[in-house]
Order: structure tokens, then C-alpha cells, then sequence
């Protein structure tokens, strides 16, 4: 018999903006993607997954009913993109389900993604794997970023190249050229789209600054972006990887209480694609690449993408921006399965290569 290689990668990032939900068949040499459906969260859960990420009262209650929610969810996207592909629960191999992440703390070894892949089993007849970070954070590890294998499985060239995720948070790929000995590099730069959201929603209520037409308008503020790139995030040496732990809007509020001075909303928003822009752009020009794809949300954000040194869409190299991170976390669970490591030890900076995740059967 044929080994079913066709996973689903479900991902759900630090925009908290929805899921998506990607068939990968890995049955050739190249990863094929049939299907990609994205499902936005609804209001409700959209603020039941914001309010879990700073303490609160009860929330142990509130991260139960909030994963059985996060899996009714995922489990809806699995079946619309079943229903796409004309695929069913038995030709997938496994679905591999990143979860939410509500607390990353790898400072003090843990690292928290919601999830109830019990219940994602249960509700699709798939396997599922999941927890695909606490490994690596076990092994001394960040668990962070974890794309970067897959990044350089798929998009490594004869050229050394560079790819960069602008979610929520934005990370960084250094791949080597075919056939180096270098290993893969990577890390978080800091903020991608999480602030430039948080503002555009507070100051136009809106979720996100579409195509970062809002933010053209402003003017970036030059004192307020060297405050905000004074944080030592910036300067840290890798391994490094960061969240709305740290980059949250009373982060950027405490900067702009320190600032001061009355400045326009709309100036902060511009002042903020700079954060973005010179973060990502600083580790571009540290290791002098000149082909710079990006995937993520932060592709449509037309100032941003401007402003990046050399940056095109993945879409040049035949994958979907927004498929980029789904995809890996198919790539990641085939990893699993096939007890293959999906850590780059280089990048987080475990002790070792680790098989990541912990399966569900279906
Ligand atoms: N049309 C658009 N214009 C500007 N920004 C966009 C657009 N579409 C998506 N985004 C940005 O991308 C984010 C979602 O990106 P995504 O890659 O899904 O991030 P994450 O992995 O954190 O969920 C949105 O929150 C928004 O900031
Ligand atoms: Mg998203």
C-alpha cells in the first residue's frame, strides 16, 4: 500500500486573527497544497484567546472553554477544506495543530499553546499531533521559532536566501545556499503586525490597517521609534524568540507615557511599521542577503513591504504567503510521524535535534 502522505497544518498565530487550515501532500519530491481555507475567528473567541494572554482571574476555567471552543474551530476549517479537496478523514495521514499560544516563557521552560487535540481527534477522525514546542523548550531550547526547517526544506536555492514571517511577531530564516555546510539560522525579530493591530483597532476600530493605508498617512516619529528599539529585545544575541508577552500595547503605551508629548495616532501607526520595518531590516543587512521572501499577513501591508530591503512574497517561489506557516506545521507532524527532528538546534538553541509533538491517534 501507498504511504498516505497527505497531512493538514493548522495554524493559528500571534494575531489571533483566525486559522488556517492547509492540505500538504508530501508524496512527491516537492510539497503540493491542494486545498487552504481561512476561517476567522468569531468576536467572542477573538477575545475569549486576547483576554487569556495576560493574567487574570479564573483562568484555568476560562483556557478550558476557550480550547474547546479553539477546537470546534479548528475542526470546522478541517472539514471546509476536506470539503475542498474532495478529500476525506481517511486520506490524511495526520493533522498537525499548532494551538493557540497564550504564555511563552521559555526563560522559565515553558511554553503554552492551547489546544484540546483529544478533541480535534474526536470531532474530525484524524490523528492529531500537537505541543509541538514544549520539547524543544525541555531540551534548553527557546521552541521558537520552529519554522525555519521547514522554510529551508522548501524554499532553499542555489543562492542563499532569506525568509521572513511578519505574523503577529516576525521571524527571521537565513538559508544557505545548496550544497553549504552552514547550518540554518533564525530567529524572532520582535514585532510584526501584533502593535500595528492593536492600535489601528483602538484608534479606528478596526482589526487591522488594510493594506497599511492608514498608517501611509502618518509620519514616523523619530524619538518614540528610538525608544521603542532601545528595548533590549532588539539588541539580544540569539537564541531569541519573543510574543505579546512583551510587545503588547501597554508596552507601547509605557514608551509613549515616557515620551510625553501629545503625538497623532496616526503618526504612532507609521512610527510602528518603522518598528517593524528597521527590526527586520537590521537582521537583513547583519547577514547580507540580498533575496528577502516574505510570508505572513505583513505581505499585504503595502508601505511595510516597501520599505524591506529586497523583499518579494513568497508567492514568487510558487507558495502562497499565507499557506507558509500552515504548511509547516503539516511538514512538522510528518516529522513526527516519520521520527525525523523538526528543531534546528541552531536557531532555538536546544541541546540537540528533538522529534517535536505528541500524537492523538484518530
Ligand atoms: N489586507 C491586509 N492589509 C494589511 N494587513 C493585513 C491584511 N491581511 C492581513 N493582514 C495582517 O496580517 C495579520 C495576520 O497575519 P498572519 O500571518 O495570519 O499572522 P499570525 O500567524 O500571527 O496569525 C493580520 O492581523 C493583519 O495584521
Ligand atoms: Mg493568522
Amino acid at each position: 500500500m501507498l504511504l498516505n502522505e497527505r497531512y493538514i497544518g493548522l495554524m493559528s498565530g500571534t494575531s489571533v486573527d483566525g486559522v488556517d487550515a492547509v492540505v500538504a501532500d508530501f508524496s512527491d519530491d516537492t510539497v503540493r497544497t491542494p486545498g487552504h481555507v481561512y476561517v476567522p475567528f468569531s468576536a467572542p473567541l477573538r477575545s475569549q484567546l486576547q483576554a487569556l494572554m495576560q493574567s487574570g482571574p479564573d483562568e484555568i476555567e476560562r483556557a478550558g472553554d476557550a480550547s474547546v471552543a479553539l477546537a470546534q474551530a479548528y475542526a470546522d476549517a478541517v472539514t471546509l477544506v476536506l470539503a475542498k479537496t474532495n478529500l476525506a478523514a481517511k486520506d490524511i495521514a495526520a493533522i498537525g495543530s499548532h494551538g493557540q499560544t497564550v504564555r511563552h516563557r521559555p526563560e522559565r521552560r515553558f511554553t503554552l499553546q492551547i489546544n484540546q487535540p483529544a478533541l480535534l481527534a474526536e470531532l474530525t477522525g484524524i490523528a492529531v499531533v500537537a505541543d509541538f514546542r514544549s520539547r524543544d523548550v525541555a531540551a534548553g531550547g527557546q521552541g521558537a521559532p520552529l519554522v525555519p526547517a521547514f522554510h529551508a526544506a522548501v524554499f532553499q536555492g542555489s543562492e542563499p536566501r532569506v525568509v521572513v514571517n511578519i505574523g503577529g511577531i516576525a521571524n527571521f530564516t537565513l538559508i544557505p545556499a545548496k550544497g553549504s555546510t552552514e547550518p540554518v539560522r533564525g530567529f524572532d525579530t520582535g514585532p510584526g503586525n501584533t502593535l500595528l493591530d492593536a492600535w489601528c483597532e483602538r484608534h479606528t476600530g478596526k482589526a487591522f490597517d488594510e493594506g497599511g493605508a492608514w498608517g501611509a498617512q502618518g509620519r514616523v516619529d523619530a524619538a518614540l521609534l528610538a525608544r521603542l528599539l532601545a528595548d533590549p529585545y532588539f539588541a539580544q544575541a540569539v537564541p531569541k524568540s519573543t510574543g505579546r508577552e512583551r510587545f503588547n500595547v501597554a508596552w507601547l503605551d509605557a514608551a509613549l507615557a515616557t515620551e510625553g508629548r501629545a503625538l497623532a495616532a496616526v503618526d504612532v501607526q507609521a512610527t510602528l511599521v518603522a518598528l517593524t520595518v528597521q527590526s527586520i531590516n537590521a537582521a537583513l543587512s547583519a547577514h547580507g542577503v540580498a533575496n528577502c521572501f516574505v510570508c505572513g499577513g505583513g505581505v499585504f501591508n503595502g508601505p511595510l513591504m516597501r520599505a524591506l530591503l529586497g523583499a518579494q512574497s513568497t508567492a514568487v517561489l510558487g507558495v502562497d504567503p499565507m499557506q507558509v506557516e500552515a504548511l509547516a506545521f503539516a511538514w512538522l507532524a510528518r516529522q513526527c510521524f516519520a521520527s525525523q527532528p523538526g528543531n534546528v538546534p541552531e536557531v532555538t538553541g536546544a541541546k540537540g535535534p528533538r522529534i517535536l509533538g505528541a500524537v492523538y491517534p484518530a
